[in-house]
């Protein structure tokens, strides 16, 4: 009997129920609405994205140039959709504001270990800063698109090529786009806009190496030249990249300021994040040596992820830190259930609400991420933003 062989055929009907499927748990899960809204906030939660006494907001939101908000039926508290709290925040004056002219912060999303939560990182990062009133656009590089997904976006079903930076590594000079505005989209996050990405994105991957080939095409700067108009308008341009050194992620590297790389404390992910930065070492060295060109970094941090208590997890922060010494940043994101019940319902941990009856369980992960949007913020701050 001649075994069955699985065709071209068998896997597009494995892709077609699959789409079905994931498409109709995802409408299942974000019922009654098809797409994400954001939560509402409470003052006590303002007075915490602020730093100011809970007392002083109150006080100050009585004044009538403060948006009201809404006090939903059968509930005593009073609470703001996104934008209402962003304008709160702004008008608080707790942060510094970036000057007109100054260009926004670039950072990158980087390891190429699967798994490291890189997406989970930058999405809450995000959506993060766009809570303390920060302008934030988000280029989804990885084909996988977990970023866009994240956003309530079916990248499988509803986004081709034209919709990602694809077209700004375009063969065919009438699709090429010199910048990405034909691709920037709002999101259901207030102050967050995307840059989304598809499977399609991956043909950049085969188009690159053919510029690298080319000794007059700059291949690693092609990004950072489209995001030139961009970076005036927004505070931060944040870019969640593939678990590769891709010549995607090469370009994300080059087009940043910063570079942050989750690190969970396992002797795996520890060692694949040595062999890494040799490798971008190695990269830096290459396009130095061949093209002269120089690249050099406002921010490198290492930031421990998914940590856990377990001896073993002790342990190996231990040797993290000690390896890679004032990268590591001094905040870590804990292992937690939370993650797990929020991802459930595509979201993240800021997606979920007070009353989803797990703010206890989500309290230590939020702290985390709390703490690295201030890190991130008062660095960039610090370091005159992208100037
Ligand atoms: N703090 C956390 N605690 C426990 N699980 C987490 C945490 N953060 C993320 N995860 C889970 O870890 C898995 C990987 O996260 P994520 O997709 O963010 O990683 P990634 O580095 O972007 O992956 P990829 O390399 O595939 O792009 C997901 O299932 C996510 O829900
Ligand atoms: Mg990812």
């Amino acid at each position: 009997m001649t075994p069955k062989r699985i065709t071209r055929e068998d896997i597009r009907e494995m892709v077609r129920q699959a789409t079905v499927v994931h498409d109709s748990v995802r409408a299942e899960m974000l019922a009654p609405h098809p797409r994400k809204i954001a939560p509402r906030f409470t003052a006590t939660q303002i007075a915490e994205i602020v730093g100011i006494d809970r007392v002083k907001v109150d006080n100050k939101l009585r004044s009538p140039q403060y948006p009201v908000g809404q006090i939903a039926l059968g509930k005593r508290r009073r609470t703001f959709d996104l934008a209402e709290t962003r304008e709160i925040v702004a008008r608080l004056d707790s942060f510094p504001k970036r000057e007109a002219g100054t260009p926004g912060f670039t950072m990158s999303c980087v390891n190429f270990k699967g798994g490291s939560t890189k997406t989970s990182t930058v999405f809450n990062l995000a959506q993060g800063l766009a809570l303390r009133g920060r302008k934030v656009l988000l280029i989804d590089l990885d084909p996988q698109a977990s970023a866009s997904t994240l956003t309530g976006l079916m990248p499988h079903t509803e986004l081709s090529e034209a919709d990602t930076a694809g077209l700004l590594y375009s063969m065919d000079t009438g699709d090429a786009q010199p910048d990405l505005n034909y691709a920037i989209r709002k999101t259901y996050w207030d102050g967050l806009d995307i840059v989304p990405s598809c499977g399609s994105l991956n043909s950049a991957e085969l188009i690159l190496p053919q510029m690298a080939a080319n000794p007059k095409r700059d291949w690693w700067n092609v990004l950072n030249e489209a995001l030139a108009t961009h970076r005036l308008e927004y505070d931060y341009i944040l870019i969640d990249t593939a678990p590769s050194l891709s010549y995607l992620a090469v370009n994300a590297a080059y087009a940043s300021d910063g570079l942050l790389m989750p690190l969970p404390p396992e002797q795996l992910d520890f060692s694949a994040a040595l062999v890494f930065w040799d490798m971008v070492l190695e990269l830096m060295d290459s396009i130095y040596t061949a093209r002269g060109v120089e690249k050099d970094f406002k921010f490198i941090g290492v930031v421990l992820s998914k940590v856990t208590t377990r001896p073993v997890s002790v342990m190996m922060k231990g040797f993290i830190q000690r390896a890679f010494t004032q990268y590591v940043v001094t905040t870590e994101i804990p292992a937690s259930e939370a993650n797990t019940i929020s991802g459930l319902t595509f979201g993240t941990i800021h997606d979920l609400v007070d009353d989803d009856g797990v703010a206890r369980a989500t309290t230590k992960l939020r702290q985390g991420f709390d703490r690295l949007v201030d890190l991130v913020d008062s660095s960039a701050v610090a370091n005159n933003w992208g100037a």
